[in-house]
């Protein structure tokens, strides 16, 4: 087994390992330790299947079974997609084309994410990550300063109706119906690390006007995604790329919705509430 790193602030590879090896604890106590150093593991091609992803997704922590999923031999895995037919989910997943964190809305955002591909787009829809760890360490003193008691309002309804501009009465009625929730915008860990809880479901700042807390939440989410926090990954069908959600901002560059670009996806039940 070999470890590469990606980028400067983020992301490694992790290379000669098979699907099969994968469910092991060794293996993820290492996946473990790069995910908390490195932010983002890839393992390419490794061609995971289904009941070995669920098995290793167990082995880094409580695997979420989504509220809403399509039927399934593991109601763990989540298909994503932006065709109809292959989830009843992916009228929403244009969402991922802006970014994230996932469970920003939720009161424990996810721990982390495990996404494999099973279909590519030779086309597009390759996925972006930022660190928040990183970007938050990268600020002046004066920054975090002027940033370190503000709260944040994330809904979900904000970040759909940007990746739905044309959306109908009923969707938006439909995306209302997700509560939206109060995040400190410093999320502290107990080990005293901190990132920046950002992204699309970032809507306002509790006790701002709204233009003027989105100004700041654009201009930080800018400064977030910089190329010197990012990480670019082109998908080849079987990779497996694992992210720690609680620091990871990460999109989904486009792709058509007639696209044959399916994934399949895991997430961790979050361990840390983000208090500030
Ligand atoms: C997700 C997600 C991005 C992608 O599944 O949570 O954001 O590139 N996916 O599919
Ligand atoms: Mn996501």
């Amino acid at each position: 087994m070999t470890t590469t790193k990606l980028a400067p602030n983020i992301g490694v590879e992790i290379t000669g390992l098979t699907g099969r090896e994968l469910p092991a604890r060794k293996v993820a106590d290492d996946c473990q330790a790069a995910l908390d150093q490195y932010g983002v593991v890839v393992y390419r091609e490794i061609h995971i299947d289904d009941g070995d992803l669920v098995a290793f997704s167990r082995l880094l922590g409580e695997v979420v079974v989504p509220k809403v999923n399509d039927p399934g031999e593991h109601p763990e895995i989540a298909r994503i997609t932006l065709d109809p037919q292959k989830s009843v989910l992916a009228g929403y997943r244009r969402g991922n084309f802006l970014w994230h964190i996932d469970g920003a809305t939720d009161e424990l955002p996810q721990k982390g994410t495990l996404l494999t591909a099973r279909e590519v787009d030779p086309a597009g829809g390759d996925t972006e990550f930022a660190n928040t760890y990183a970007a938050y360490e990268a600020l002046s003193d004066t920054e975090k300063a002027e940033i370190a008691d503000l709260r944040v309002v994330h809904s979900f309804a904000a970040a759909q109706a940007v990746a739905y501009p044309d959306a109908t009465a009923k969707q938006r009625a439909d995306w209302e119906k997700v509560p939206t929730r109060v995040h400190p915008l410093v999320w502290t860990r107990r080990s005293g690390r901190k990132s920046l809880l950002i992204g699309a479901t970032a809507d306002t700042v509790v006790g701002r006007p709204a233009d003027r807390g989105r100004e700041l939440l654009g201009r930080l989410l800018d400064w977030s995604t910089r190329p010197r926090f990012s990480l670019r990954h082109q998908w080849h069908r079987g990779d497996l790329v694992i992210w720690d959600n609680t620091g990871m901002l990460h999109r989904a560059l486009p792709f058509e919705p007639t696209s044959r670009r399916l994934m399949h996806r895991t997430t961790l039940v979050g361990q840390e509430l983000v208090s500030a």
